[in-house]
């Protein structure tokens, strides 16, 4: 399996509407996207981008905040009130093959893959496997059609 970039931190929060202000005002950040529900996954997500020389295509900070009563978030919620670091994202190449290598490896992951915030397939590695951190894999974005010219 070939590492990708870290594509973003994933950061619980009581309130991405009071996180969005934080961000704003205490870390100067000047883009950031319009708050979305993933109803499937219990969670409303929104996308703080740090900028890089070349633009926009930084690391990012997954804001996520509990959706609905039996959201998964809920039990992290209730440990850290005041929210957190939640779970680390990295890009690879091909999902399948990372899912094939980390299986070989005997981690544990948790569900099928499945299509993440980003409209790209994603899954979760058990954070006990995984040095104590909940990690997600990304396939990296492929460019949108729209977006070749
Ligand atoms: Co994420």
């Amino acid at each position: 399996m070939k590492l990708g970039r870290l594509n973003h931190i994933g950061v619980a929060t009581p309130s991405i509407a009071d996180s969005i202000v934080y961000y704003r005002e205490v870390m100067g950040a000047t883009y950031i996207t319009d708050p979305f529900d993933l109803p499937e996954q219990g969670v409303k997500v929104c996308f703080v981008n740090t900028p890089t020389d070349s633009g926009m295509n930084g690391t990012q900070i997954e804001l996520i905040e509990p959706l609905g009563e039996t959201s998964t978030l809920r039990a992290f919620m209730e440990k850290n009130p005041l929210g957190g670091q939640h779970h680390v994202c990295y890009e690879v190449e091909d999902i399948g093959e990372a899912r094939a290598w980390f299986e070989g490896k005997g981690k544990r992951i948790l569900g099928p893959t499945r299509i993440g915030a980003h409209d790209t397939p994603i899954f979760f590695l058990h954070p006990k496997d995984m040095m104590g951190q909940l990690t997600e894999i990304m396939e990296t974005p492929k460019p949108k059609r729209e977006d070749i010219h």
